[in-house]
């Protein structure tokens, strides 16, 4: 479903958060579940993404946290089911390259950009309901979401998925490397001074190393369905 990347206030609808690590199914089993329910999706990692690649066309210092806020609050983003436009560009494949992947993760780590991002992410939860994914949703952009999963997978499952999932786009892939690469964006995203990667107290943690795609949005499925949503609250 198309949701519009606006700077709005959040709203209060139904909202199940997916935190996990890098390629550990979080898109995938996002995308699924909310087909099911027909809901909204935030990819916020995509967020962190595109604003690495805006700085970078914009030419920008991308060690000052200051000038890569302002690209961040400034972004000019379209999301239209499975297109990305930034400036009117698609950069739908683009933003999956893993020198962007890796520059989204270093800026990630810069409090100013995070605020940067907080109201646009928050933006996406409209009626029905949401379904986000990213590292820090269920700890601080939903930390109210009435349904947290931390989804997680064994390192060498997660570097296959990301193998085939840069393939399946055409783009080339060294297995060791991803796997390398994977490893220090793991370490940067779960060592960083602010939201850093980390289960909510109150998230189920499902690990999808030897769980089907199915299974896996089953197993979210019959918890949201065991979930008792207070009255007055997302
Ligand atoms: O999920 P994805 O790999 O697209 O995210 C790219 C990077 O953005 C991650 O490595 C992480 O550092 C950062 N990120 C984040 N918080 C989020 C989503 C992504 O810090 N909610």
């Amino acid at each position: 479903m198309a949701a519009s990347a606006t700077a709005t206030s959040h709203t209060q609808v139904p909202v199940i958060t997916i935190d996990g690590p890098t390629a550990s199914g979080k898109g995938t089993i996002t995308q699924g579940v909310a087909r099911v329910l027909g809901w909204h999706t935030l990819d916020s990692g995509a967020l962190y993404r595109l604003t690495a690649l805006a700085a970078r066309w914009h030419g920008a210092d991308t060690t000052d946290a200051a000038e890569v806020a302002r690209i961040a609050s400034d972004l000019d983003v379209v999301f239209n089911d499975d297109i990305i436009l930034l400036q009117g560009h698609n950069v739908t494949d683009t933003i999956r390259h893993e020198v962007i992947g890796s520059l989204a993760s270093t800026i990630a780590a810069w409090q100013p950009v995070r605020d940067a991002l907080l109201q646009r992410q928050r933006a996406f939860a409209k009626a029905p309901g949401l379904v986000a994914d990213g590292r820090d949703m269920g700890t601080v952009v939903f930390p109210g979401a009435p349904l947290k999963i931390f989804l997680v997978a064994d390192a060498m499952a997660r570097a296959k998925r990301r193998y085939k999932q840069l393939k399946d786009k055409g783009i080339s892939a060294n297995l060791s490397d991803l796997a390398k690469d994977m490893e220090a964006r793991d370490l940067r995203d779960t060592s960083r001074a602010h939201a850093p990667l980390l289960a909510a107290h109150d998230a189920h943690t499902i690990d999808s190393s030897s769980l089907t795609i199915d299974d896996t949005i089953r197993q979210v499925l019959g918890l949201w369905s065991g979930t008792r949503v207070p009255s007055g609250r997302p």
